[in-house]
């Protein structure tokens, strides 16, 4: 089978190379796929897609119109396909529903703890032979309670690393994990996690019920000087309110790995240029703001099991049409 990549990278390529041994064709193209990039696809039988493309309604019937029958992502969100525009055009789409929760999960921790310590800061003072400790103070992990939402394959995890340090984990999730609750972790509504957490951890899927979860009206419900961590998906925060809540000091610390209007920035260098979005460069003046640029995913156990995972959700589709890991509209 001819497989178009999307969105490609140098580590793309390595992983999925190592991966398929040559069972299938495999080109590789940077751009991302769009309506105006699908011809690229030409003589595909799949496109392999990556959080960032436009895989909408006229790039799938682009797409169908060239013979492509799959799309395959090679991430665990698919917020960026019309599943019924594919349905309608017989296109199936599979992903990778979890590559490593761990990665994920840990990068949570990472982030927290480097803003939290002001490691980030530190860093660079130490660089410089500054050795002062003004400005650097942090606080315990250890006895604050800690609101996740979502404890799916990742947000139970992260919550377990809380757990680990000490914290009264609260938990919000239409489905209850009963091993949190054996561990200590209660289940709690919205606006407990709100109005009880000094750390609140988004791990929820972007949906339109999510879709800026954190606004200002959530916001001020939050105890004065909560840390909010987001490696879900950028648009469960509503950036402009928590600019607000940041400049006024309701929000103490925010670190985030993914923001709302990412695609036109992450996963390309764009250090030479300057920086057209003025919301993402105010975010970035905060001390007390920790960024990264969608890399929660990115360690070598992930890479591997995304490309073997994608690969066999193709030869499952080529074997009979059916695969495990397909995602259809509800
Ligand atoms: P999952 O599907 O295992 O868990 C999601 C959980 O959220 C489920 O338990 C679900 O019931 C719950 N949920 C749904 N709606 C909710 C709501 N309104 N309030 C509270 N909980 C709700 O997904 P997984 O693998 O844990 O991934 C979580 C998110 O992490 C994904 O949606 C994805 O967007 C993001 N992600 C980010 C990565 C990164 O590199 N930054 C990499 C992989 C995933």
């Amino acid at each position: 089978m001819k497989i178009a990549f999307f969105s490609s990278k140098r580590y793309d390529e390595k992983y999925f190379k190592a991966a398929n041994q040559s069972q299938h064709e495999l080109v590789f193209f940077e751009t991302k796929l769009a309506e105006r990039s699908v011809s690229l696809a030409e003589g595909a039988t799949a496109v392999c897609v990556f959080v960032n493309d436009h895989v909408d309604r006229p790039t799938l019937e682009g797409l169908a119109r060239l013979g492509v029958k799959y799309v395959a992502l090679r991430c665990a969100g698919f917020n960026n396909v019309d599943l019924e525009a594919a349905e309608n055009l017989g296109l199936k789409v599979v992903r990778v529903p979890a590559y490593s929760p761990h990665a994920v999960a840990e990068h949570t921790l990472a982030l927290l703890l480097t803003l939290n310590r002001r490691i980030h800061r530190s860093y660079n003072r130490v660089r410089e032979g500054n050795f002062a400790l003004d400005g650097l103070v942090g606080f315990d992990l250890h006895g604050l309670t800690v609101g996740i939402i979502g404890t799916g394959k990742i947000g139970s995890i992260v919550a377990s690393l809380f757990q680990g340090f000490g914290c009264q984990v609260i938990c919000h999730d239409k489905f209850e994990n009963e091993s949190l609750i054996l561990a200590g972790a209660s289940y709690v509504d919205l606006e407990t996690i709100f109005s009880q957490s000094d750390v609140i951890s988004l791990h929820c899927p972007l949906m339109e019920s999510t879709h800026h979860l954190i606004d200002a009206a959530s916001i001020s419900k939050m105890k004065k000087g909560v840390t909010i961590v987001n490696t879900s998906r950028g648009g469960l925060i509503d950036t402009a309110a928590v600019i607000g809540g940041l400049k006024n000091g309701h929000i103490g610390n925010l670190a985030i790995d993914v923001y709302e209007e990412e695609d036109s920035m992450f996963f390309e260098d764009q250090s030479a240029l300057v920086m057209q979005d003025d919301v993402f460069a105010r975010l970035l003046t905060f001390p007390n703001v920790l960024v990264t640029g969608h890399q929660a995913f990115f360690t070598d156990t992930a890479l591997t099991q995304i490309a073997s995972v994608t690969l066999q959700n193709l030869n499952d589709l080529a074997a009979d049409g059916s695969c495990k890991n397909e995602v259809k509209a509800d």
